[in-house]
C-alpha cells in the first residue's frame, strides 16, 4: 500500500522482513542492521545463573517463609527470575508456541494480512522505525493488545493458523493468572498488602509481543532487541525452544537467561520498580542471535488497571524513607514515556528530584 508522505512519517516505514533476509543466506549483514554504535565493551559473565523460583513452594506453608525470602532477593538483587510450577498446563503452552512457529513459518504475503497500519502499533512488522538512517533490530514481531477485552483489535489477530484466535484467547487468560498469583508473592516480599496488587493486576491491561530472530550470518555485529527495561508492571516470556538468546544486566555484566524446561522468565517492569520505592529494580535487557538457529519469544507485558495511580506504595514510604518517585496517573505515566526525551533515562525523569 503506497502512503502519502505526510502520513508515511507518523508511523513505522516499511523495512524489509528479517526473516526474508536471512533466507538470502547473505555472507554479510546490511549495513542498516550493523550495530557498531552500540556500546560492545560491557563483558558477560557465563557463569552466574538467573533465580529459579518455585510456585508450588511459594504455596506450601513449609516452604513458604524460605521461597519468599528466595524470591524477595531476586527482585533486590537481578529485577529477574525464572519461575516453576506456575500452574499452566504444558500443553497450554505448547499450543501456543507452536501456533506462533506456524504463524512465522507463513509466506509473507500472507503474514501481511495482520501488517501493522499507520498510526498503529499493533500488527505484524518489525520495530518502529521513524527515519531511513535509523539502525534496525535483527527482529520480526506481532503486537497485541489482549486484555481487557475491549482493548482489542482482532483485525490484527492472525486467523492463521486456524485456531490462533482460541488460543491467543487463552493464552491471554493464563498469563492473566500467572501475573496475579505472582503479584501477590512480589507485594508480599516487599511486607504490603497483596490483595489491592492482585485486584489490579486481576483488572489489569495485558500486552503480547510475540518475537522471531532469524540466524544471523554476522551474529557479533547486530541486535536481536536493543537494551531497555520495560514499562510494564511486569513481564512474563516463554521461550519457543532452547536457544538462549535473553540477556540481563547484572552488576554491569551481560547475563544469559538460559531456556528452563517449562520455566516462565518474570523480569520486573518500572511499574513495580516505582511501586517498590526504587527497593526492586526493573532490569535492562536485550536480546542478542547466533548464526545457527531461529528462536522465538512470547512476551506478555501486565500492567495494573489504568484507574490505579503510579507511585511508591505508601507503606513503604510511612516506613521511614522519603519517597524516590513521583506518583503519576496512568495518563500521565504513559505520556511521560511517549513525550520523554532521549537523552535522560525514563525512569530517572520520574525521580523527585532533590534540591
Ligand atoms: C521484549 C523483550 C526479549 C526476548 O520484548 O520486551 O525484552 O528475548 N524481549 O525476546
Ligand atoms: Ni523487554
Amino acid at each position: 500500500m503506497a502512503l502519502a508522505p505526510s502520513e508515511s512519517l507518523e508511523w513505522s516505514l516499511p523495512v524489509p522482513s528479517v526473516q526474508e533476509l536471512a533466507i538470502q543466506k547473505l555472507d554479510k549483514v546490511p549495513l542498516r542492521y550493523v550495530r557498531d554504535d552500540l556500546d560492545q565493551t560491557t563483558p558477560s559473565n557465563p557463569s552466574l545463573r538467573v533465580p529459579l523460583i518455585d510456585m508450588n513452594k511459594l504455596v506450601n506453608p513449609e516452604f513458604h517463609e524460605k521461597e519468599l525470602q528466595k524470591l524477595h532477593f531476586a527482585c533486590q538483587e537481578w529485577g529477574v527470575f525464572q519461575i516453576i510450577n506456575h500452574g499452566v498446563f504444558d500443553e497450554s503452552l505448547s499450543k501456543m508456541r507452536q501456533q506462533v512457529q506456524e504463524f512465522f513459518d507463513l509466506p509473507l504475503q500472507e503474514k501481511k494480512r495482520w501488517a501493522q497500519k499507520p498510526g498503529s502499533l499493533e500488527g505484524y512488522g518489525q520495530a518502529f522505525v521513524t527515519s531511513e538512517e535509523q539502525k534496525l533490530e535483527w527482529n520480526d514481531m506481532i503486537f497485541l493488545k489482549t486484555l481487557p477485552l475491549q482493548d482489542r483489535s482482532l483485525n490484527f489477530w492472525p486467523g492463521n493458523p486456524q485456531e490462533f484466535r482460541k488460543t491467543l484467547e487463552s493464552y491471554s487468560e493464563d498469563m492473566r493468572n500467572v501475573a496475579v498469583s505472582i503479584v501477590r508473592f512480589i507485594t508480599m516480599g516487599l511486607g504490603l498488602e497483596a490483595q489491592k496488587f492482585c485486584d489490579t493486576f486481576e483488572e489489569g491491561t495485558y500486552e503480547l509481543r510475540m518475537n522471531c530472530y532469524p540466524p544471523c550470518p554476522e551474529p557479533d555485529r547486530v541486535i536481536g532487541l536493543n537494551p531497555h527495561a520495560d514499562i510494564s508492571g511486569i513481564t512474563l516470556l516463554l521461550e519457543c525452544g532452547d536457544t538462549a538468546g535473553l540477556q540481563v544486566l547484572k552488576d554491569e555484566h551481560w547475563v544469559n537467561v538460559e531456556p528452563v524446561n517449562g520455566a516462565i522468565v518474570v523480569n520486573l517492569g518500572h511499574i513495580i520498580e516505582i511501586i517498590s520505592n526504587g527497593n526492586y529494580k526493573a532490569p535492562d535487557h536485550r536480546a542478542v542471535v547466533n548464526n545457527s538457529k531461529q528462536r522465538m519469544s512470547i512476551v506478555t507485558f501486565c500492567y495494573p488497571n489504568p484507574s490505579v495511580d503510579i507511585g511508591p506504595a505508601e507503606k513503604l514510604i510511612k516506613s521511614g524513607s522519603p519517597p524516590v518517585y513521583k506518583t503519576l496517573t496512568n495518563a500521565e505515566y504513559f505520556h511521560s514515556f511517549f513525550n520523554r526525551k532521549l537523552e535522560v533515562s525514563f525512569i530517572d525523569s520520574l525521580k523527585i528530584q532533590l534540591s
